[in-house]
């Protein structure tokens, strides 16, 4: 009844979204299954989007569900209505919500007190759907996880990369964060996580070493835009050539977009790799029919 977290989620899980995933990518278009039939979904986000907007109002649509857009800024949960009040009111006229804020407790509360399937669609905690994308971005283009070395060059503990560090403890990949000391994941997270497959360092270029998957995504995530100082930190973090030069002969480069040229990645690298970066963004949309389907069977 819910996806709020890779946390929360299981290797079991992960695999067979996975597959029901790549199975929709392959039939789109040309099957008449439509498991949200008669249903209506509630897409709130108090944040901006591009590509989780559209893929989700695309994936309902296919699927073959009506869906409403709420902007946090136009609902009166932007004036302050309590989100147990808002979860209670859609809870008994839409059929499922997906939700995009700021603290993870705000998604939890919708889901417990609404009762109808609720999907994380980004709070700074996690982005579970954007690691299901990258995950059947590497399958798609290397093969497999397994064996892989997996490294996040960026904020070390912002939502992309706890989202990511679950990931590789369930799936059990090597993965490595890059970040500035202050940016690394705090003691407790790490003691939480305990996965010995995760290693924390400061050292971008030794974090590349013999790397097949390169990973990264902005510095400042929305809600902090303008800590200068803590962009500051991140000079020796652009993913570029000179870094790629470490990495395996057969890396990718992912990005969950939307990127900063210049900032956490070059132009030249991203356009380099933009056939793997852009296929990542339209897994976006596959990934998050499976989770859909998934969640009203
Ligand atoms: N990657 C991602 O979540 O993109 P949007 O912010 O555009 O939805
Ligand atoms: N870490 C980024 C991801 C954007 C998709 C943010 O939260 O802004």
């Amino acid at each position: 009844m819910k996806f709020l977290s890779i946390e929360e989620s299981n290797s079991q899980e992960l695999e067979s979204l996975l597959d029901l995933a790549a199975e929709m990518k392959s039939t789109r278009g040309t099957t008449s299954n439509q498991p949200l039939a008669g249903q209506t979904w509630a897409i709130i986000f108090t944040k901006a989007s591009t590509r989780t907007r559209v893929s989700f109002e695309v994936g309902i649509r296919e699927l073959g569900g009506n869906v409403m857009f709420l902007s946090g800024n136009d609902i009166q949960l932007g004036r302050g209505e309590p989100i147990k009040d808002t979860a209670r009111v859609l809870g008994r006229m839409v059929h499922g919500a997906v939700i995009r804020t700021f603290d993870q407790e705000d998604v939890e509360d919708f889901s417990s007190y609404s009762g109808i399937p609720t999907i994380n669609a980004l709070t700074d905690k996690e982005h579970p759907c954007q690691i299901l994308a990258d995950l059947l971005t590497i399958q798609e283009k290397l093969g497999t996880w397994e064996g892989k070395k997996v490294v996040f060059i960026g904020d070390g503990n912002n939502n992309m990369s706890r989202s990511w560090m679950w990931a590789a403890k369930y799936l059990g990949f090597e993965f490595v964060v890059a970040a500035p000391k202050s940016c690394l994941p705090p003691q407790d997270f790490i003691d939480h996580l305990d996965a010995p497959n995760v290693a924390l360092i400061t050292d971008p270029a030794a974090a590349a070493k013999n790397a097949d998957v390169i990973n990264t995504d902005v510095w400042l995530s929305m809600g902090q835009e303008g800590q200068d100082e803590k962009e500051a930190l991140f000079g020796d973090y652009q993913v570029n050539d000179d870094l790629l030069s470490h990495c395996s002969p057969n890396h990718i480069v992912l990005h969950c977009l939307p990127a900063y040229r210049g900032k956490e990645i070059s132009e030249e690298t991203l356009e380099a790799h933009a056939n793997t970066i852009f296929q990542q963004a339209e897994n976006r949309l596959h990934v998050q029919k499976a989770v859909l389907a998934t969640l009203v069977e």
